[in-house]
């Protein structure tokens, strides 16, 4: 473990996408997947960081030790397959299936995230998900401390969710594999890849007001028809709504942004207002899409409010 990078009392304001101060106590860099599988073996319950786009750390600080996953970012290409690391940036490998004239990746353009946070939460966009063209992970396992294989018959994916969400704390990504549609025409890819872009422009703050993504998921209604988080939040008049720093972006209301050094208990603060509101027009419980990192007591009460709806 000693010639692994490894960070005391270390800030994570760059290491999530909502740009929040956060103190950890223990950050680990692991460079290699062996690296990654000594520090899983040896660390009690560490908390995975790729991107931090989808990860709410504590403004009070993160005692569990953080694993960050920036490192692993090798890609091997065999056409029409691609198997990257956990740590590669997601629009990076949409570009490399752009070069490939590899269809199926074109969503990832917009999406500021890393593979294995991306296969973990099953991410997606534009009617396209990670499970798509999804063959195989390689995971660890800390139940059984070893590495598995997972087909996609076994991933359990669902709307962003999968095996691995599915059981908090046991399987870590290392590495997934994907085999991608062969397509003749590279402006068909890249005009959707485009579209994507445009659509998240218009729509979506981006990251120049810092931001987690969607705060709550889609939810659906008794007759299970899909419905817009975005819409019923609007609807229901959250546009601006703000506690401290944190707000309801003006653009799209599923969004919190950080417009002046918001606390994570003020992007807390916004979601209870955003889940009561929705809950009283139209007797839908909106489900948190974000994940909670702290052990800040009066924050873990109310996350934990806000999970049980
Ligand atoms: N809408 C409103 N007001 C709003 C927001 C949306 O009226 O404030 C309407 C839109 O005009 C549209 C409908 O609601 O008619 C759906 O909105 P949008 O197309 O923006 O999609 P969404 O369902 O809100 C989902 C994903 C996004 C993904 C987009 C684009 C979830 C929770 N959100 O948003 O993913 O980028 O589709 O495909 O599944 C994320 O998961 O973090 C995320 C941002």
């Amino acid at each position: 473990m000693k010639e692994i990078e490894h960070r005391i009392n270390y800030n994570l304001k760059p290491f999530n996408t909502l740009r929040i101060s956060s103190i950890a106590d223990d950050v680990y860099f692991p460079k290699t997947i062996d690296e990654m599988t000594l520090l899983l073996a040896n660390l009690d319950n560490p908390v995975i960081v790729g991107n931090g786009s989808n990860i709410l750390f504590s403004s009070n600080g993160v005692k569990r030790p953080v694993i960050v996953t920036k490192y692993l970012n090798k890609v091997e290409v065999n056409p029409p397959f691609i198997e990257a690391m956990a740590g590669v940036s997601t629009p990076r490998l949409s570009n490399m299936a752009f070069e490939l004239r590899l269809s199926g990746f074109e969503f990832l353009v917009g999406l500021p995230a890393t593979l294995g946070g991306a296969v973990t939460m099953n991410a997606g966009a534009n009617a396209q998900a990670v499970s798509d063209y999804f063959v195989s992970a390689k995971v660890y396992d800390t139940k059984d401390d070893g590495v598995l294989e997972i087909p996609a018959c076994d991933m359990e994916f669902g709307y962003r969710t999968s095996l691995i969400k599915k059981n908090p704390g046991r399987y870590v990504v290392l590495s997934a594999k994907f085999e991608l549609l062969p397509s003749d025409s590279y402006i068909g890819i890249k005009q959707t890849m485009d579209e994507a872009l445009e659509k998240r422009k218009n729509s979506q703050p981006g990251l120049k007001e810092p931001n987690l993504g969607c705060a709550f998921k889609n939810p659906v209604d008794k007759e299970d028809n899909k419905l817009s988080a975005g819409k019923l939040l609007d609807e229901a008049g959250l546009k601006g709504y703000l506690s401290g720093g944190a707000m309801v972006y003006f653009n799209h209301a599923n969004f919190i942004i950080n417009f002046n050094e918001a606390t994570s208990l003020d992007y807390i603060n916004v979601m209870r207002e955003m889940q009561r509101l929705v809950f009283d027009k139209f007797n839908i419980m909106l489900e948190p899409e974000v994940v909670y990192i702290g052990s800040d007591k009066k924050e873990l009460e109310l996350w934990n409010i806000l999970l049980k709806g």
